[in-house]
Order: C-alpha cells, then sequence, then structure tokens
C-alpha cells in the first residue's frame, strides 16, 4: 500500500478564490492539513481548513511569518496581489518556507504595468499595443500630443502600480475626451513615479492562466471574464460578475491558433521573466488577452489565480493540486500532471442588490440552497453567524458554479440555484447564455472580415 507523508500547506488568502483553492486541497491524495490566515473569516474555508487564523492586515508580514514559524508549513500558497507584489514569498522563503507563488522581482509583472510593456517589447514577444511610459518629468503637452497624434485619441492610461481595480481607465468608456485622459495620467503621476498610456484595443476579451515554473508552463482552460455591473456588459466594473468557460477548454470566438498564439505568449513571457529576474516564476502566470481583427494581444498580466477565473477551472482538475502545487517549488511541472475534465462550467457572482455601489446591506442575511454535484458554491466577501446565519459584507458575496457538457447546460443550472438564493441580492443573468455567446462570436466575424 502507498504510503503519503503528513502535510501542512499554510493558505494565505480571503475571498471565494481562496475557497475553491481550499476546496481543491482538501480533494488531494496526500490530504493535507490546512492552515488558512486571513484578515476575515471566510465561511467556506473555515470548513475545510484545520485551522483558521485571523490577522490584522495581509500587508501586515511580521504576524504572518511567526504563525509561519510556529506552524512550520511544508509550503505556503499566497493567493492575493498585494501581499505577492509587496514580497510576502521572499519574506516567507528568507524564513524557509516556499511558496506556490512568485516573488517580489518577478511579481512586477503585475504590479508594474511599465515593467510588463518594457519585457515584453525587451525580448520581441508579440501582442503588445503601442505605448508610452511617462515619468514625472514629462510636460502635460507631452502626453496630450501622444494621446491626439499618436494614438488618435483612442487609448487607455494605466497606473504603474497596484489600485485595487481602478488604475486602468479607457477612452470611450471611463475617459470621455484627450483632456480627461491627459488629466488621468497626470493624477496617476502623483501616485507613482510613471504612468503608462498604450493603443486601446477593440474585440473579444479572454483569461488564460498557465501554472508555472520557470520555463515550464501548462495552460489551464481559457475563461471569459464579464466586468460590468450590469445586463448586456452595461454600468460600472466590478471584480468581475462572472465567467464561463467551454467543454474543449478554447472559447466559441476563437480560433486554435489564437488559443495557442496565447499559450504562446505566456511561455516566453516565462522565459524573459527568468532571463531578466535571474530567477524562475513559480505560481500562475495569468495572461488577460483579447483577440482582434489583427491576432490576439496582450492587456495586462497577473502573478496569481484570476477570480472569478479561479472559480471555473479549479472544480475541472482530475490531478492532483498539492502535486501540481509542489511540481512547481520543486522545478518539475510537466504537462502530464495537470488534466481537466472536458466540462463546460458558468459561474455567477451573487452580489449585494447595491454592488458596487454602496455598502448599505452590509449585515443582511443570505440564504443558498443546497448544491449538488454539478455546481459548486464559494464563499466571497460573508461572515457566519453563531448558529450559521450567513451575512452579506460589502463586495462579492458568492460565486455559484455550474458544471455540464456545453456551456449551455451549465449556465442553467448556475441560474436555477442563483434565483434559489434568498436575500436582497442581485446577479447578471445574461453570463453564459447562447445569446450573449453569440453576440461575442458575431463581434470576431465582422471585425475579421474588414
Ligand atoms: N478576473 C479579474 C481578476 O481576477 O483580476
Amino acid at each position: 500500500m502507498l504510503q503519503f507523508s503528513y502535510m501542512k500547506i499554510l493558505l494565505i488568502t480571503v475571498s471565494a478564490r481562496g475557497h475553491a483553492i481550499a476546496e481543491a486541497i482538501k480533494k488531494s491524495r496526500h490530504n493535507p492539513e490546512i492552515i488558512h490566515v486571513c484578515n476575515s473569516r471566510n465561511p467556506g474555508i473555515k470548513k475545510i481548513a484545520d485551522e483558521q487564523i485571523v490577522v490584522d492586515s495581509l500587508m501586515d508580514f511580521d504576524p504572518i511569518l511567526e504563525i509561519a514559524k510556529r506552524t512550520k508549513p511544508d509550503f505556503a500558497i499566497v493567493a492575493p496581489d498585494d501581499p505577492i507584489g509587496a514580497g510576502l514569498v521572499d519574506a516567507l522563503e528568507e524564513i524557509g518556507v516556499k511558496s506556490m507563488a512568485p516573488k517580489k522581482s518577478l511579481a512586477r509583472i503585475e504590479s508594474s504595468k511599465s515593467f510588463t510593456r518594457d519585457l515584453v517589447e525587451k525580448y520581441g514577444i508579440d501582442g503588445n499595443p503601442k505605448f508610452k511610459v511617462f515619468d514625472k518629468s514629462s510636460s502635460e503637452e507631452e502626453i496630450r500630443r501622444y494621446i491626439e497624434d499618436d494614438l488618435d485619441g483612442e487609448y487607455v492610461v494605466k497606473f504603474d502600480g497596484l489600485a485595487g481595480g481602478k488604475g486602468v481607465k479607457v477612452s470611450g468608456e471611463h475617459l470621455m475626451s484627450a483632456e480627461e485622459g491627459v488629466f488621468f495620467a497626470l493624477k496617476c503621476l502623483a501616485g507613482a513615479n510613471q504612468v503608462v498610456v498604450e493603443e486601446k484595443f477593440v474585440g473579444s476579451e479572454f483569461s488564460l492562466m498557465s501554472f508555472v515554473s520557470g520555463e515550464q508552463v501548462v495552460s489551464m482552460p481559457a475563461v471569459q471574464d464579464h466586468k460590468r455591473a450590469y445586463e448586456g456588459d452595461t454600468g460600472p466594473n466590478t471584480g468581475g460578475m462572472g465567467t464561463y468557460s467551454s467543454a474543449d477548454h478554447s472559447l466559441p470566438f476563437l480560433k486554435q491558433e489564437e488559443i495557442d498564439k496565447a499559450h504562446s505568449i505566456n511561455v516566453q513571457t516565462a522565459k524573459a521573466l527568468q532571463e531578466e529576474c535571474g530567477e524562475p516564476f513559480k505560481g500562475i502566470l495569468y495572461g488577460g488577452f483579447i483577440v482582434t481583427k489583427s491576432g490576439v494581444k496582450l492587456i495586462e498580466y497577473n502573478a496569481r489565480f484570476g477570480d472569478p477565473e479561479c472559480l471555473n477551472v479549479l472544480p475541472l482538475l482530475e490531478t492532483d493540486f498539492v502535486d501540481i502545487c509542489q511540481a512547481i517549488i520543486n522545478g518539475d511541472l510537466n504537462e502530464d500532471m495537470v488534466k481537466f475534465s472536458s466540462k463546460a462550467t458558468v459561474c455567477l457572482y451573487i452580489t449585494p442588490e447595491c454592488y458596487p455601489n454602496s455598502k448599505d446591506l452590509k449585515g443582511k442575511t443570505v440564504e443558498f440552497p443546497d448544491i449538488e454535484d454539478n455546481a459548486r458554491i464559494f464563499y466571497g466577501d460573508l461572515s457566519e453567524d453563531d448558529d450559521g446565519a450567513l451575512r452579506l459584507g460589502g463586495s462579492r458575496t458568492a460565486g455559484i458554479v455550474g458544471i455540464g457538457d456545453t456551456t449551455s447546460e451549465a449556465q442553467k443550472i448556475a441560474l436555477d440555484l442563483c434565483e434559489q438564493a434568498k436575500g436582497p441580492v442581485r446577479f447578471r443573468k445574461d453570463i453564459g447564455t447562447e445569446s450573449l455567446i453569440a453576440k461575442r462570436i458575431e463581434l470576431m466575424k465582422e471585425l475579421r472580415s474588414n
């Protein structure tokens, strides 16, 4: 009989993404002990973890390092961007704890927009837009001329750092004139040394996340996220209202060569990161891509699992997540270790009715239906009373994932469950529907024919 040694994992995370990661760990044949470190209790992870330790902030490293010293985990998983970008992985390594997440220098692929654009250009990787990095010595006039003359007034302005999803503004969506673009760029320069101004792409966006250990890169199923708050892709941007993935692990509006291209960009970027930083990237490289009339372009990189994307893909993982984490850390990752079932998924995020506009409903109770094998529920910004009652926080409440042979079947499963949720909550009914997907296919047909 096979014997597995006792294993302990330090899981540093919050949110529904963390709940999905915890579930993937719990399914492992290693049956590891999970020590969950968080800044607010997640009732979903609480049921899975062996110990849940609440700290004031995941950005205050000393208490986390004390927990690591006391619990002596085999390794850590650091899920959120802020502590990764600020160097928690480096600090853990200094006390002998390795992580399934990149070190600070490598995490610049997410935390510095100028680093990413410069890296992609320097290493001759396809996918960059026309772009320019401005610094504090740049004049208002130089920025205006670049927006008006070089980019014909179709532009994106990116704060050169982590800004909780609020650092990127796009002309025609958030910024209505060149003047507003210049104003926002100057505002960014007040908070960081540099700002990136770049060409705006038109097309359909998708996410391709890869498990990466240095030059070993294994991609997960592609996912499409929906950031706008309301149906028909209207309203303000959010953390993501829902996502879908297809049974063939591509997306209905993508050609095979386009998904291959996105994978190839991830492979080349992982290699470039290793060369540039002198050490391997270890963790999740999440490419935010857009397919345009002139092919696949890179919008941005993240150095972590996407939320909700993680909720779609981890329930489909047929191989052992803990083996994958260990292989990433040890540098022996290969394709045979990563198999996803040929199923489609639709994740619909339940949020407070007022989300993302106010936190007025915080503390109201919410109830969810029972979930069967063809679905999952991952808890986000929720708290739990001693009697088990669940209460809303101010942000996304829970991701409900339907799993089926087709996207349409998965959508019906997720929709039916969301409709049974009780409380002052809402969700987008259109994500993953045949009609919304048909619009994406139509848009790409139109763009490709021009
Ligand atoms: N799905 C968007 C993000 O995780 O940043």
